[in-house]
């Protein structure tokens, strides 16, 4: 085992001629005397033959998947090395318009031509909806010689989609598919959350440890169960990944897959469960998902385990809530918006948290009022039209334009809210008037909006024809 290989080595006595500089002596807070190099018999990771093969070997079977490969440079490496494995320059890539960031950095760097695939937004709410595979097929049959399709699910919100349908999909048209799965760690570990993609014939999925279990911020999983495309994940993650990876975030890992091996689950669901029965007290707030709700409009399935709650129809936005929450409550959530907050469960939550947190929500409930508020909408209501492919716009010459000025010209860098990280415009595309509008008025209800050189809301670079 790898944490007490370790232990073991830190207590040996061998003195460190080697890296990392701090010659294994505690500087600070962080256990500096267990953080290593690759020297011998510790393994590697672009290599592993021995205590990392073993935990990959161990993520794999706990994920049901032939070949799991560990990351220590967050969901974003594997997202990085998974597409360029996938895909060669000028392919036609798929991409669910609701994925995160890093697969627009992704398909800018592989040079492929990404074709957008818009999730239908959920009734009464300004959250993209699942992936529906009709609509997938349909951009599948109209669009030639698609070499792969990256959808996000779930999503930031937990929205999910139907992944065993969709991978046939795929496979029908004779494309791969990726899932970014990176909030759906937790999946495999009990029935009630949906069946994680690698199981439902997604060629490679990328699930982020840190996110939703007890493992260290920046490690995560790529998964897959093509034997053949294994070489190639492993060759790119070299390429993407640093060559001296953490061996305390590595021994992170194995802490969380023992953790995983020796704990049930189901304390957690009755948590959840209890939380959701209780939050039908609420009157004014509401829980995006239901589990006694079988009728739900444009969601195939959800991951409950992310409780979202929405302030629409109140006096009150979702920052505020965020905001009331934090100072009257003492209780920070994951992300707020115009119209809801998003506060993320895990394994590792109490009943006293979850009390805590429904016990804030019923007294601020009591406290506002019903508010009939136009829905400001933080989707996109509409493709833009595309100039020119993302990764052209390396070779061309870019000028900086006033923010306001922008309507009708042509990005240089993308536009995104950060979280989620998802773009409202990326390089390559023509800045509408609604969209300019749209970003304004997000600005102005606090949303954060942000640009690659990060200008905004002065200046934003565009095309210079
Ligand atoms: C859906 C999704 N995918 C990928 C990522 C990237 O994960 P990481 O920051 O761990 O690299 C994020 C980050 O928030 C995300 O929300």
């Amino acid at each position: 085992m790898l944490t007490k290989k370790l232990k073991d080595y830190a207590q040996g006595g061998v003195y460190p001629m080697h890296m990392p500089g701090h010659k294994r002596h505690r500087v600070g807070c962080l256990p500096l005397e267990l953080d290593l190099t690759e020297i011998y018999g510790f393994d590697n990771l672009h290599h592993p033959q021995g205590c990392i093969r073993d935990i990959e070997q161990e993520a794999a079977r706990l994920w049901q998947a032939k070949r799991a490969f560990m990351l220590v440079n967050g969901a974003t490496g594997g997202i990085l090395a998974a597409i360029r494995a996938m895909t060669s320059p000028d392919d036609t890539v798929v991409i669910a318009r609701n994925c995160h960031q890093s697969v627009y950095n992704a398909a800018e760097l592989c040079g492929v031509k990404p074709v957008y695939c818009m999730p239908d937004v959920i009734d009464g709410t300004d959250i993209y909806g699942s992936v529906y595979p009709e609509m997938l097929d349909m951009l599948l049959q109209s669009t030639e010689n698609v070499r792969l399709v990256v959808i996000t699910s779930p999503t930031y919100e937990g929205v999910c989609s139907d992944m065993e349908v969709i991978a046939a999909i795929c496979h029908a048209h004779g494309a791969r598919l990726l899932v970014d799965e990176a909030h759906g760690a937790h999946f495999p570990f009990h029935a009630r959350f949906p069946q994680p993609a690698v199981a439902c014939g997604a060629d490679a999925v990328v699930t982020s440890l840190h996110k939703t279990l007890p493992s260290p911020t920046q490690t995560a999983l790529l998964l897959t169960n093509d034997r053949g495309l294994a070489g190639e994940l492993q060759r790119q993650l070299a390429v993407f990944e640093t060559s001296s990876p953490s061996y305390l975030l590595m021994s992170g890992v194995e802490d969380c897959l023992t953790y995983l091996k020796n704990h049930d689950f189901s304390e957690y669901i009755n948590r959840l469960d209890t939380f959701y029965t209780n939050a039908k007290q609420l009157k004014k707030l509401r829980l995006l998902f239901d589990p006694d709700d079988d009728n739900r409009c444009n969601i195939d399935a959800y991951d409950w385990g992310k409780l979202v709650i929405t302030a629409y129809g109140t006096n009150i936005s979702g920052s505020e809530l965020a905001r009331r929450l934090r100072e009257d409550f003492q209780i920070e959530t994951e992300m707020s918006s115009a119209h809801y907050v998003i506060a993320m469960t895990s394994v590792c939550d109490t009943d006293e948290g979850f009390e805590r947190l429904l016990h804030a929500l019923l007294q601020i409930d009591r406290t506002i009022q019903y508010f009939d508020k136009e829905l400001t909408s933080a989707v996109l209501a509409e493709l833009p039209q595309k100039a020119f492919e993302p990764h052209e716009s390396r070779s061309r010459r870019a000028v900086t334009v006033p923010f306001a000025d922008a309507a009708g010209k042509t990005a240089m860098e993308f536009i995104y809210a950060y979280p989620p990280g998802i773009p409202y415009i990326v390089p390559g595309e023509v800045i509408s008037q609604s969209v300019l509008e749209q970003l304004v008025q997000l600005l102005s209800n606090g949303v954060e909006i942000i640009s690659t050189i990060r200008q905004l809301p002065q200046s934003i670079l565009v095309a210079d024809w």
